[in-house]
């Protein structure tokens, strides 16, 4: 059996047309049909209910389609990663959630090019979610993201959890808070939610930790993202949680007060292909742990020991 039987029989079960799936292929659709029974003749077993329209798989085709999807998306990944070893110039690309940069994620990349450089440092910022799909089709190598996304092909780790505060006008009571409040204290404010991009998200993430605590948002509005949210928060529209990286954005009459539950954090993951223990990851979780270590943020020691 070789890989293009695998793809002929994955467009025939998409298609559910052996004309269609042809026409997908490039190819004639009697060469189609011999390589469907060549491969039902060497599993001894029928993949497609005959006289079925649109087509229709047996149960043992339908187990067939889900291990042949897996295989040809595992040979795309071996080749492009491969691919990626053998070019002239290494190149690493990197994904990123928009909010890590206002944290620690410049410093990091700044210092790992630094350290790195005869590789070619390439960043991209995209939604956890969507990092997980470019991971997958090898158009990054690493994701930076917030999400606990899983997917069994990407492997995902947890670098530390950012605590969260909210940004409110200076004329709000509760601005001059400095050691902070409780998510019950702002729960009938009207409040901004970013971004706006495909669920789950940031947004998930902070309503989540609302009902986790048993309080309901009524005033909630989403705005597509942070700087718009900040902006309208300066205009005294309303307030918006944000992590506390984000305290490096200084706008006029904006101020910062903690969140003080225990739980309001935000992770931080590092995604990466499963298949995947190249030196210049390695290198990369040094870079991250060496920064750790200047800021005084604590981490799991073990963690860094599985990497280093
Ligand atoms: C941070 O802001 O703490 C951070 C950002 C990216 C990677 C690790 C940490």
């Amino acid at each position: 059996m070789e890989l293009r039987d695998l793809t002929c029989f994955v467009a025939v079960v998409e298609e559910q047309s052996f004309t269609k799936a042809a026409e997908r292929l490039f190819i004639a659709q009697p060469p189609l049909s011999r390589k469907i029974q060549k491969l039902e003749q060497e599993l001894g077993t029928q993949l497609f209910e005959r006289g079925s329209r649109p087509l229709q798989t047996t149960s043992a085709g339908h187990f067939f389609y889900q291990h042949a999807t897996k295989l040809l998306a595992n040979a795309e990944e071996v080749k492009s990663m491969t691919k990626r070893v053998g070019s002239a110039e290494r190149v690493i690309r990197m994904g990123f959630v928009a909010s890590l940069l206002y944290g620690l994620l410049p410093r990091i990349i700044y210092s790992y090019r630094q350290q790195q450089p005869q590789l070619k440092v390439e960043v991209v910022e995209m939604s956890t979610k969507d990092q997980i799909q470019a991971l997958k089709e090898g158009k990054i190598d690493v994701g930076f993201g917030r999400l606990r996304i899983s997917d069994p092909a990407v492997r995902r780790v947890l670098l530390r959890e950012e605590r969260l505060t909210v940004a409110m006008h200076s004329s709000h009571p509760f601005s001059q808070y400095k050691q902070g409040i409780f998510l019950a204290d702002i729960v009938d404010e009207h409040q901004f939610f970013y971004p706006t991009t495909p669920k789950p998200n940031y947004t998930t993430q902070i309503q989540a930790l609302f009902s986790e605590h048993g309080l309901t948002t009524k005033r909630g509005q989403e705005a597509r993202d942070i700087q718009l949210a900040l902006g309208l928060v300066a205009a005294g529209e309303g307030i918006c949680i944000v992590p506390e990286g984000a305290n490096a954005i200084q706008l006029p009459y904006v101020n910062y007060v903690p969140l003080m539950d225990a739980d309001a954090v935000s992770p931080i993951y590092l995604a990466m292909r499963g298949m995947d223990a190249s030196d210049d990851i390695l290198a990369l979780f040094h870079c991250i742990f060496q920064v750790f270590d200047q800021e005084g943020i604590k981490y799991d020691k073990e963690l860094s020991q599985q990497f280093i």
